[in-house]
C-alpha cells in the first residue's frame, strides 16, 4: 500500500485468514496484498510459490493446479473462518484446430478441474463460515474470436460458482459467495505475445480494492458483479461495477469483440 492511499476498510465478521489459489502474479497477488493489509493471514498458492523473492508478508505454498498429484497433496489447513480466492488462470487465444490435445487438457485442468478437486479439499477443510470469492472474466459472457476454450471453461467456472450456492448454505447460512467478472486487465504476463495499449487497461490493485469493499459490504449469500473498464475517452481504463449476470453475447454480432465498448451490454438482472 502507497504512503497516500486510504487505510483499507475492515471486513465484516471475525474473518482470520484468506487462501488465494493463484496469489503469487498478477490480480491474484493484488487480491493477496489487500488481504494482508486488513489483517488477514495470507497463503498464497501457486508454482512459483517456493522462489517468490519478497514474500511481502505472504504466506507462499506451491501448487501446480495441472499437475493431479499436486493439487491432491500441497496443505490446505489455513485458520477458519476464512476467504478462499479462486483467482488462478492462464490466457489462450488460438482456434481450437490449431490447439493441441495437450492444450486442451492444460488448461481444462488450470481453469477448472484442478481448481474443482483443490477447492473440494479447501472447503472440506475449512470450518464454516468460509468466503469464497472467484476471478472469473467477462469472457464468460462476450463475444470473443479464437478464444472458444478460454471463454467456454470461464462461463463453466460461473455456472459452477453459482450452483456451489445452494451447497454452501445448507452447510452454514453465513456462507458467502462473490462471483467477479474482469474486464481487461493490466497484467502483461497475462496477455504474452499480444500487442496489446495496457494504458487502456484496468490497474489490478485498484480491481483488488473494488473487490474486497464489495466482500466488506456484502450481505447477501451470492452477489455476481462486473468489473470492466470504461472506454470513455479520458477515462480509457476505469473500472466500472455493475452488479448481477449478463446475457451471453450474440456470436455473430457484428462489431461485439474485444474492440467494441466494455460497459456496452446491458445487465439482465441488478440488486
Ligand atoms: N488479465 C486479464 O485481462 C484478465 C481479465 C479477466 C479475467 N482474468 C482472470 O484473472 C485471473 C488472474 O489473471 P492475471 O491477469 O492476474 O494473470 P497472471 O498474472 O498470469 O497470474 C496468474 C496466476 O495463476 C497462477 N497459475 C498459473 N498457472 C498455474 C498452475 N498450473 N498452477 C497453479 N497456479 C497457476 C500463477 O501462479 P504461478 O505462475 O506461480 O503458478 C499466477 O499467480 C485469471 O483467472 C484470469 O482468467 C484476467
Amino acid at each position: 500500500m502507497s504512503p497516500s492511499s486510504p487505510p483499507a476498510r475492515p471486513l465484516p465478521g471475525h474473518y482470520r485468514s484468506a487462501a488465494v489459489i493463484g496469489g503469487t502474479h498478477g490480480l491474484g497477488r493484488a487480491l493477496a496484498l489487500a488481504a494482508r493489509d486488513r489483517g488477514l493471514r495470507t497463503v498464497v498458492y501457486g508454482r512459483s510459490a517456493a522462489s517468490v523473492p519478497d514474500p511481502d508478508g505472504l504466506l507462499p505454498r506451491s501448487l501446480d493446479l495441472c499437475d493431479p498429484q499436486s493439487v491432491r497433496t500441497a496443505p490446505v489447513d489455513v485458520p477458519s473462518p476464512a476467504y478462499v480466492l479462486w483467482v488462478a488462470g492462464a490466457f489462450l487465444k488460438k482456434a481450437l484446430a490449431e490447439t493441441t490435445e495437450d492444450e486442451v487438457e492444460r488448461l481444462t485442468r488450470l481453469l477448472f478441474s484442478g481448481p474443482v478437486l483443490f477447492l473440494r479439499r479447501l472447503l472440506a477443510e475449512a470450518e464454516d463460515p468460509v468466503h469464497l470469492i472467484t476471478i472469473a472474466s467477462s469472457s464468460s459472457w462476450k463475444r470473443r474470436e479464437r478464444e472458444s476454450l478460454y471463454c467456454g471453461l470461464k462461463a463453466a467456472q460461473a455456472t459452477f460458482v453459482r450452483n456451489l450456492v445452494p451447497e454452501l448454505l445448507a452447510a452454514h447460512p453465513e456462507n458467502r459467495i462473490t462471483l467477479v467478472n474482469p474486464g481487461g486487465l493490466a497484467v502483461p504476463d497475462f496477455h504474452t505475445g499480444l500487442a496489446l495499449d495496457f494504458g487502456t487497461m484496468m490497474d489490478p490493485g485498484e480491481v483488488a480494492e473494488i473487490v474486497w469493499n464489495i466482500a466488506a459490504d456484502q450481505r447477501r449469500a451470492f452477489t455476481e458483479v462486473q468489473i470492466l473498464r470504461s472506454r470513455a475517452p479520458g477515462s480509457e481504463g476505469t473500472p466500472e461495477v455493475s452488479y448481477g449476470a449478463r446475457a451471453p453475447q450474440a456470436p455473430e454480432e457484428p462489431g461485439a469483440d474485444a474492440t467494441a465498448g466494455e460497459t456496452a451490454s446491458t445487465p439482465i438482472r441488478h440488486h
